[in-house]
């Protein structure tokens, strides 16, 4: 079964309540920033490759009201005790741990000389934790863009999310690439976002057929090697391209890195041989899409997973079953499991008016595999980072 997603309005309406209800104050500020899926061209972006992802229906809305301090309040539908953030000096590292988003945010407009005024706020997601989905980089986007709005300034989309994954380098300690921050910032409604990881540029490529849909389906797992698995990824890639002796992954072939087999262990050179090979992917997958050559685009999204779960080691169990279940089912184009991997989410490109079907069949197979259900939702690409 279908799970259905939040209107909008209705998380901005039940964040404007639950502020008043816990600081007393009615909003006067509210941005919105949503979550992201990635069609294709995984763990490259932070080796100068192409990523095709898209911003979601579901969201962080966070609405707010100046309190005349020099602090922030701030609370959260999961933590209602929340936080108070001191403003005027250098931000830290501090507890609640989900804080540090907000803080990281904070610092960078502060590096950037601009003042931000002490204010009450409450934030509510229709983003699941931990699901692969960034629900990180939305609450960084939507901060910024919320601190945008209380500054009356406008830092430009790249530069906003730019400023987000610094926030969640230096305050999450997740060294990740741009892909989450630029998909939040930049998501257009019925468009996917091609980023050139290399030189930053974006490219829209539409996606507005009715006739296809994307499923997101949670296996709600997330496999505790998810802290150093990530981190000790893009070093193997980092290794790599060293012993290649090339300065970028976009200037190596498969030739290069055979050549330089003998020059690193057999795990960096299979690590390297995932970056080619998807590199290469996603240039194609924008160009199959394009040109509605679905059934290219559904294998180059099957190959992805292959060399995701064999190559480059960060698949799991349970998105292998969901990947190969739904790769048999009518209607299905394409799938692969999105995001950082060790748990998380699939993505499945399908046939809209199969959707609820396939949805279905995927839900009772995984329970039956696993004895307990996924949570899968449909949906299509939506509007990024904004103030409502
Ligand atoms: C996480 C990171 C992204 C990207 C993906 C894998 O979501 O935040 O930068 O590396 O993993 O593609």
């Amino acid at each position: 079964m279908l799970s259905p997603n939040t209107p909008i309005k209705f998380l901005v309406t039940e964040a404007g309540a639950a502020l008043l209800s816990r600081y007393g104050v009615s909003a006067t500020t509210v941005s919105v920033a949503p979550g992201r899926v990635n069609l294709i061209g995984e763990h490259i972006d932070y080796c100068d490759g192409f990523v095709l992802p898209f911003a979601i229906e579901r969201a962080v809305v966070i609405a707010a009201a100046l309190n005349g301090t020099s602090e922030v309040r701030v609370a959260t539908s999961f933590d209602t005790e929340g936080a108070v953030i001191p403003l005027g000096a250098p931000q830290e590292i501090s507890e609640p741990k989900w804080s540090n988003y907000l803080r990281g945010v904070i610092e960078g407009f502060r590096l950037r000389g601009i003042e931000v005024p002490g204010f009450d706020a409450f934030i509510v997601s229709s983003l699941p934790v931990g699901a692969g989905l960034s629900s990180s980089a939305a609450l960084e986007c939507a901060m910024a863009t919320l601190l945008e709005g209380f500054t009356e300034t406008s830092l430009g989309t790249r530069e906003k999310a730019l400023l987000a994954q610094k926030a969640e380098h230096d305050f999450a300690g997740v060294p990740c690439g741009i892909m989450d921050q630029f998909a939040s910032a930049f998501g257009k409604e019925d468009q996917l976002i091609l980023i050139d990881c290399l030189t930053g540029g974006t490219e829209m490529v539409p996606f507005a057929d009715p006739s296809l849909t994307i499923l997101v389906s949670n296996t709600k797992v997330s496999h505790e090697l998810s802290d150093g698995g990530y981190a000790a990824r893009r070093k193997s890639t980092e290794d790599g391209l060293a012993a290649i002796g090339k300065p970028s992954w976009r200037d190596v072939t498969l030739a290069d890195l055979e050549g330089a087999a003998g020059k690193m262990d057999e795990v960096t050179f299979r690590r390297g041989r995932h970056v080619v090979g998807e590199i290469a992917r996603t240039i194609a997958a924008a160009q199959a899409l394009k040109s509605r050559f679905f059934t290219s685009l559904g294998g180059l999204m099957y190959a992805s997973h292959d060399s995701l779960r064999d190559d480059f080691e960060v698949s799991c169990p349970e998105l292998d079953h969901l990947v190969k279940t739904a790769s048999g089912l009518e209607g299905v184009i394409g799938a692969r499991m999105t995001g950082g991997g060790f748990g998380g989410s699939t993505v499945t490109l399908c046939q809209a008016d199969k959707a609820e079907a396939i949805a279905a069949f995927l839900a009772a197979s995984y329970e039956a595999e696993f004895g307990f259900a996924p949570e899968i939702f449909a949906t299509r690409p939506a509007e990024g980072a904004r103030l409502v």
